[in-house]
């Protein structure tokens, strides 16, 4: 595991754009795992900047994302679909790109064509990550087991409250969702956590430096053999000092 600390969330999400496309330049990367929420916002706004200026090109890569809402089509502006569309898609062309779709008649059906489209893509090579404030990856809350796949989930109440912001007024946070599972996850070659804010930090001291449970969903990342963690110093302020004093020397 290697950390790397930063003064700023913009600077963090720099330095995992950075990341990633150095990656993208420098290794075999054809899959690439995508996340949504607040905390990417910022890398990709970096990566299509590195796109524009021509430092980077995605047209050989495939794309998967984590995870959707059950009951969104790719239409409604609420949905992860669209998350994508507006903050990288329409910015950058990707070989391909795929999506669990919310909205599909057999929820149960979709994700087994997505496992499936997963191993017939050749598996992702490097997956990035945000975390919930309780932990959760993709949508795995806690309780899920660390070698679930990718399935329908019914989200807690705080994820649903985190997130409603991300709806109208009016217009309550699906129940239940679609997610890739953290087995899932945990087979990607490489994973990249970015964790931003100090709503974040007892979730990031826990994912990685408390016991590997499923009361943290995020701990199973201890595991992985090619982890780097991303954060600025509010997400980072509950990690042990000695730990944020070797960052970047983990292996
Ligand atoms: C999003 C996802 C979630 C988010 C997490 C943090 O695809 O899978 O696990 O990464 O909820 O979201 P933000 O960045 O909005 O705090």
């Amino acid at each position: 595991m290697k950390l790397r600390i930063l003064p700023t969330a913009q600077s963090a999400a720099r330095a995992t754009a950075d990341h990633i496309s150095d990656k993208i330049r420098t290794s075999s990367i054809r899959v690439l795992g995508l996340a949504t929420g607040r905390s990417p916002i910022a890398v990709y706004r970096s990566i299509a900047d590195q796109v524009a200026g021509q430092e980077l090109d995605l047209r050989a890569i495939e794309s998967f994302n984590l995870d959707e809402y059950v009951g969104l089509n790719a239409a409604d502006p609420s949905s992860f679909h669209a998350y994508m569309q507006r903050h990288l898609f329409s910015h950058v062309s990707f070989r391909r790109s795929h999506l669990l779709d919310g909205d599909a008649p057999d929820p149960l059906a979709e994700c087994r064509r997505y496992e499936r489209d997963i191993i017939a893509a050749g598996g992702i090579d490097l997956q990035l990550l945000g975390i919930g404030r309780n932990g959760h990856i993709g949508f795995n809350e806690p309780g899920s087991a660390h070698d679930c796949r990718t399935r329908p989930v019914t989200l807690s109440d705080s994820t649903r409250a985190a997130n409603q912001s991300d709806f109208p007024a009016g217009q309550a946070v699906p129940e239940q969702a679609l997610t890739m599972g953290i087995g899932t996850i945990l087979e990607a070659r490489a994973i990249v956590l970015l964790a931003t804010g100090a709503a974040k930090s007892a979730a990031l001291r826990d994912a990685l430096e408390g016991p590997v449970t499923t009361d943290c969903p995020a701990s199973a990342l201890q595991a992985h053999p090619d982890l780097t963690v991303f954060a600025d110093v509010d997400a980072a302020s509950q990690l042990d000092p000695a730990l944020a004093d070797r960052q970047g020397q983990w292996d």
